[in-house]
């Protein structure tokens, strides 16, 4: 033993100046009522923060925050579709390098709890799992399906090399890794694909590594996800010491010894377009729960999220009833801007106030610079009719319409078209994912709705003449992330006008960053009226966070200097702003809007995007059309003379009274 201390006492004199060590050669292991590391009870208090939801030149700065709480460990996903985005193409850099999300935490003094599916869900599109698996039609994902479980040993291959060297016993600051998500809650039940998963990982970093599972607390998640040689977790929202109690009361059963651990504690939670309120819980029951878990059950616990960030590009998923927002806030203590919140406060306060904790709370860290870059004009660039004759992505012919995995576009948005040889009244589309905007010959007709809150619409009245130009433009509005159905996208069935199909589509993805515009002419009376795109310039001479309002605007994309920095839908809510890393800026930036509903924001024949430096929520009465509908009426459109002297006429009534 005195030979092996000896060599170890370099590493940890080497790191005296923290509270933790981390050396080749570390344990961690299951005890009888502790995690033991090094052979000593040890226990975290961790944090939820998800790397890939966070741009890279921010990682130390919101790990720097987690730290300064107190707490000990981070706890994050690792979705397979933000690595593998084509077919055995592994991207690991930049804002996917793992590796450095770790070092960053190992120097923050984190250690790190990493959950490596393959499932990871999260709210993420697809629950993480690649969309293209989607292209062998029937695949059952999440079982023992041979063709899944091909693809899983070719991820794992490639994630578990890039954590190997980052794992307790190397040196590095990974306790333990999680197997799958949740998969209780899944219905197939399938133990045999979990045993193979274990294995897998096994396979990849030996049989010394701690793995685990999180589910829910009831009996057939537990019973479900519960796998043979993997040390069960459960998770839970803050509840009252009874509802506690009956948790870790059904925990014990399924396991002989180690800690009581809860994977998840939600001191905030998700939210959706169009979700009518707040569900945020109290303070005082987060600060009791955790508490109460800590204190009475000796437990180790994750907060999930500490940090949430956002979803950019096209990551976000989406639910039955309606997708995530931009926004993943999810009112944790870190807001999304990474704002120290009066949660934060309170828990870091809780754990300055454990008497044993060994990892005290540093100095209480400030809010970045946030910039009101004010109103920046936009200029009409184009239709997204425009796009397809211009700049495409991607077009196919075929018969019958095809589904966004039949085209190879994994995300966004298709515009569908065809030559209408027939007239007729109305459109109907049986099987379609998940809005489609519908246009003849360049008129706005209304959308397809496939499910918003119990909200439907497949069929619409199109008054179409022979020889027009029929187009539907489909969103992708993220896939399903819980429940892992096969969730393709686009147009899945045949196109009906009048019970007449309609075939010989032409369909092309779009991309509105590839505008070419901005173009001259401004068509103003369109402006109000969906599927335009507006290109904007601004100065930004110093670069920090801002808020871009879309008050005023209806549905549809934003990008900033080429980055797509996600959805906004002013219409749904509650998001109404959409939040801007400074990282993303420079001296002069380009920001494209692409509306698909009709904007309010051009009062003076000019149109304009305006910049504020705090977020903006407001929920509204659920009303399930009116997110789909263009702006009630152009008000802010002072263009006709006569619309002002009518007004003006019944002000002079009025005065009258
Ligand atoms: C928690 O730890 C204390 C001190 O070691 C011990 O007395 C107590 O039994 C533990 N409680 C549980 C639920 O394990
Ligand atoms: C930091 O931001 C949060 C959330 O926006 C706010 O409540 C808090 O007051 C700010 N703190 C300071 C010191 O300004
Ligand atoms: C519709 O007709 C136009 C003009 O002839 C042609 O350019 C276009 O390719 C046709 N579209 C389809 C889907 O056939
Ligand atoms: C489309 O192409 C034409 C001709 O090249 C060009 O004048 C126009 O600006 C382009 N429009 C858009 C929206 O890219």
């Amino acid at each position: 033993m005195m030979t092996l201390y000896a060599a170890l006492l370099p590493l940890f004199l080497l790191s005296s100046c923290s509270a933790l060590h981390f050396g080749p050669g570390s344990t961690f292991s299951i005890g009888d009522s502790d995690f033991l590391l090094n052979g000593k009870p040890f226990r975290y208090i961790s944090g939820g923060v998800h790397y890939f939801r966070i741009p890279s030149a921010l990682w130390n700065d919101r790990l720097q925050r987690i730290r300064a709480a107190g707490l000990n460990a981070i706890q994050f996903y690792t979705p397979w579709n933000f690595h593998e985005e084509r077919p055995g193409e592994f991207n690991f850099k930049g804002d996917r390098d793992i590796g450095r999300f770790l070092e960053l935490a190992r120097d923050n003094e984190l250690y790190a709890l990493v959950r490596v599916g393959p499932y990871t869900g999260g709210e993420w599109e697809n629950g993480g799992l690649p969309w293209w698996i989607l292209k062998e039609k029937d695949i059952k994902m999440r079982t023992h399906d041979p063709r899944f479980l091909r693809l899983v040993d070719r991820w794992y291959k490639a994630l578990l090399e890039h954590l190997r060297p980052l794992l307790l016993k190397n040196g590095g600051n990974v306790l333990m890794l999680q197997v799958e998500n949740e998969y209780g809650e899944y219905w197939t039940c399938d133990h045999e694909y979990t045993e193979w998963v274990r294995d897998a990982i096994w396979n990849q970093v030996g049989k010394d590594v701690v793995l685990y599972t999180t589910d829910q607390p009831y009996e057939k998640s537990l019973s479900c996800g519960t796998v043979a040689g993997v040390f069960p977790t459960i998770d839970f929202g803050p509840a009252s010491h009874s509802d506690i109690d009956s948790a870790f009361a059904l925990h014990r059963r399924f396991y002989q010894r180690g800690p009581y651990v809860n994977s998840e504690l939600y001191p905030g939670w998700m939210v959706k377009w169009g979700q009518s309120e707040e569900r945020n819980p109290s303070l005082d029951l987060v600060i009791g729960s955790s508490n109460y878990i800590y204190s009475r059950y000796n437990a180790s616990f994750n907060y999930y999220m500490f940090h949430g960030g956002t979803n950019f590009e096209f990551w976000v998923g989406s639910q039955p009833d309606s997708s995530e927002i931009t926004s993943y806030d999810y009112y944790a203590p870190i807001s999304e801007a990474g704002d120290i919140t009066f949660k934060y406060t309170a828990i870091r306060n809780w754990i300055k106030s454990i008497p044993d904790w060994s990892h005290p709370p540093l100095a209480l860290p400030k809010n970045n610079t946030k910039v009101a870059y004010g109103s920046v004009q936009l200029n009409h660039a184009g239709h997204i009719f425009d796009l397809r004759r211009n700049v495409t992505e991607k077009c196919a012919m075929s018969v019958d319409p095809l589904s966004f995995e039949e085209m190879d576009v994994p995300f966004g948005y298709v515009l569908y078209e065809t030559n209408l040889t027939a007239g007729g009244k109305k459109l109907s589309i049986a099987d379609f994912k998940d809005y489609v905007y519908v246009y003849v010959d360049g008129d706005y007709k209304g959308v397809l709705v496939d499910g918003f809150y119990g909200y439907q619409r497949r069929s619409l009245e199109v008054n179409a003449r022979p020889g027009q130009t029929l187009i539907l433009v489909v969103e992708n509005r993220g896939r399903i992330s819980y429940d892992t159905i096969n969730d393709y996208k686009g147009i899945l069935s045949k196109v009906f006008l009048d019970g007449q199909v309609l075939s010989g589509w032409k369909q092309c993805s779009l991309n509105p960053e590839k505008v070419n515009g901005p173009m001259a002419e401004l068509k103003f009376s369109d402006l109000w009226k969906g599927g335009n795109i507006f290109v904007g310039t601004f100065d930004a001479p110093i670069k920090a966070d801002t808020f871009l309002d879309t008050r005023g605007w209806g549905k549809g994309q934003v990008y900033i200097n080429g980055r797509n920095i996600g959805r906004y839908w002013a219409k749904a809510g509650p998001q109404k702003t959409l939040y801007i890393p400074g990282c993303f800026l420079k001296d002069k930036n380009r920001i494209v809007v692409m509306e698909l509903l009709g904007t309010r924001m051009c009062p003076d024949s000019k149109c304009f995007a305006n910049f504020i430096d705090y977020p903006v929520y407001e929920y509204a009465a659920p009303d399930s059309t009116k997110p789909f509908d263009p702006p009630a009426s152009p008000k802010v459109h002072i263009k006709y003379a006569y619309k002002i002297d009518i007004l003006s006429f019944w002000e002079i009534i009025a005065s009258f009274k």
